[in-house]
Order: structure tokens, then sequence, then C-alpha cells
């Protein structure tokens, strides 16, 4: 190929933040912000990224890159996923042979470091459009929902990539994100096993980012403590957030087969108001997020954290019938208190 395109969403957590640590049912779902990548092969012996939201560019000449990776922590991410499906073979010819000169941009609708995969995202970008380039699978037809072109095995290659460049970056992931940013749609997670959903309806939500800084290790840690300190308390808080999340799964999965009713609305809504009580009872609640809950409940909407919290991000339901100008109050009414706000949908394509 001269040129391919490629595009992965965000992700948010709908319910189960936090009691998915201690053994509990998530449900994580895809956002509708992308991050984009334009992947062109060129003859000028170089690679070289291209990142226009923070204005930079730069090179490598092939040789030295191939030098740099080689002894780098890149290639020990090769090697791990490599031993994993034992193609002893495919590590050699991916370190002899020549390495392409290429030019990767990358661009992206979301903010970094607020919980919202940006980083997984980007990792299953890249996995997609080099496996691709490869020839390792299907060329993709358009920049977004390819997976109709790339069936399952072409899917989890791409995934086992991404977690990969995801271990790069932060270390120790769940591999929650790049399954989002992989699949889209929802992923039930549960005790480390991640279940694709295959279908799930597309919901208007509002995305507000408080911009408080937040760190999800302090605010696991807070939850444990709690749940040591108050077992009896804790535990039925974790079986109820647990049952939310199933109850969730189970809205959604009607709103697919049968008519969309306002019942199912209401039932969404409580799960989110029910489940961010306990989320506050567990400690991560946070001032700025109380502030989303009430200025949206005056425009008789429903609002939780979605992640880590404590700061962070918060996703607000909209219904199908919500007015264009009860939205755009809302957004402002949330900026006018220093948030950013956006109008988006959970459950777009991977
Ligand atoms: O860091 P975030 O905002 O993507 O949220 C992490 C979700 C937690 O349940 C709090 C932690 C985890 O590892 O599942």
């Amino acid at each position: 190929v001269s040129e391919l395109f490629v595009s992965a969403p965000g992700k948010a957590i709908l319910h189960g933040e936090h009691a998915v640590v201690h053994g509990k049912v998530a449900l994580a779902v895809s956002l509708n912000l992308r991050t984009y990548l334009r992947l062109e092969t060129s003859t000028t012996g170089k690679v070289c990224i291209n990142l226009p939201n923070i204005d930079t560019f730069f090179c490598w000449d092939v040789s030295e890159l191939k030098q740099l990776i080689t002894y780098s922590h890149v290639m020990r991410a090769v090697f791990k996923f490599l031993c994993m499906k034992r193609s002893l073979v495919f590590t050699l010819c991916f370190i002899f042979s020549e390495l392409p000169s290429l030019t990767v941009s990358v661009w992206s609708e979301l903010p970094t470091g607020a919980g919202l995969g940006s980083s997984a995202a980007y990792s299953v970008c890249l996995a997609a459009a080099l496996l691709s380039a490869s020839g390792a699978i299907p060329t993709p037809l358009k920049e977004w929902d390819h997976t109709g072109r790339w069936c399952q095995e072409d899917l989890e290659l791409i995934n086992s990539w991404a977690f990969q460049g995801e271990t790069i970056i932060h270390g120790n992931p769940s591999g929650v994100d790049n399954a989002v940013g992989t699949w889209g749609g929802m992923l039930r997670f549960l005790a480390g096993k991640i279940i694709p959903l295959n279908r799930v309806p597309l919901l208007r939500i509002l995305l507000t980012n408080t911009k408080v800084p937040r760190s999800t290790k302090v605010l696991v840690a807070r939850v444990k403590d709690k749940i040591n300190k108050f077992p009896s308390i804790m535990t039925p808080v974790l079986d109820s957030v647990d049952a939310i999340s199933c109850t969730c799964e189970k809205v959604l999965s009607e709103m697919t087969c049968e008519p969309i009713t306002g019942e199912h609305y209401n039932i969404l809504e409580e799960l989110i108001d029910i489940n961010q009580h306990h989320l506050n009872v567990m400690g991560v609640g946070h001032p700025t997020l109380d502030t989303l809950c009430q200025v949206t409940r005056t425009r008789g909407l429903h609002s939780k954290l979605t992640g880590a919290g404590g700061g962070g991000c918060g996703i607000t339901l909209l219904r199908p019938e919500t007015d264009y100008s009860v939205v755009q109050s809302t957004v402002q009414d949330l900026r006018d208190c220093g948030f950013d706000c956006w109008e988006t949908s959970i459950g777009g394509p991977g």
C-alpha cells in the first residue's frame, strides 16, 4: 500500500468501575471520540511521525531506528507477543529484514490523560495500520468501521499488538481500553476476562471533563482501604454495583431486539443515579462531580462519573427526544463551571 487510513474510538466505563477490581462485572463502551491515523509509505529511507494536534513532526533514518528498536523495550514487547504466538521464524524475519520507510500521522478528538483510553486508541490504530501495511490483515476500506472487513482473527491480532503498545505506555494495563478500541460497542469485563457484546444500541451522551487531575492508583487504593475497614458494609455495595452492571446489560440487549420505550430509558437513568451514589459511598466522588450531577439534574438529566473518579470525567445520558436547546444550554452551563463538555455517543464501531 502507498497510503491507508484507520481510526479507533476512546472508551468510557458505563458501570462497574472500582467494583471490577474486586471481581465484579464492569461494562466498558466505545466513545464516539476517535483517534485517526494515516500511514504513507515512501522512498526517503526515513520513518517519520507527524502529530498535527501538538504541532510535532520528527524523523529517523531507517538504519538508525532499526538499531534503536532492536535494543529497546519496544523490541521486548514485540518478543513477548511473538513468543506468545510461538513464531520464532517471524521474530527473526522481523529483526533481520529491512524496515520500510514510512510516515505515520496521528490526530485525535480524545483528551489525553482523562481516563478515556486515548493511548489505547493510538495503539489500536498503529497496530491495525502496520498489520494492514504488512499484509497480515486486509487493507481497510474506510477510516472507520473496519469491523465488516476484518474477521475475528484479524481483530484479535490487532488487539494483541495494541495490548503490547499499551504495556509500553502503561506498564500493566488491564486490556480493556485496547479491547474497546478494537471491537467498539460494549464489552463485559469480569475477572480479567473480556467479552465483546455483539449488539448494543447507540446511546447519546454528554461527556464532561471536570479537568480535575486524579490518580487511578490512589483511588483504587482508597476503595481497597475502605473495603478492608468496613467489609460488611462495603461488600453489599460492590454486590449492588455488580447487579447494576448486569441489569444494564440486560436492558441494553432488550433495546436491540424490541422497540425502544421510555421505560428502557427510565431504568438506565435510575441505574446511573444508584451507581453514582455507590461510587460516592466508595469515596471516589468529588465536588466537581456533584456539580455535574446537580447541573444536569436541573435539566432532567442523569449523570455519573466514569472511570476512576476523584474528578476526571462524567457521563450524562441523553434521551433520543432530548431537545437540541436543552443539550446546548446544559453544555453551556457545564462550560460555565469550568468544565470541557461534548455531545457524543457510546456504543459505536471499533
Ligand atoms: O483510569 P480509568 O479512568 O480508565 O479507570 C480505571 C477503572 C478502575 O476500575 C477504577 C480501575 C481498573 O483498573 O479497573
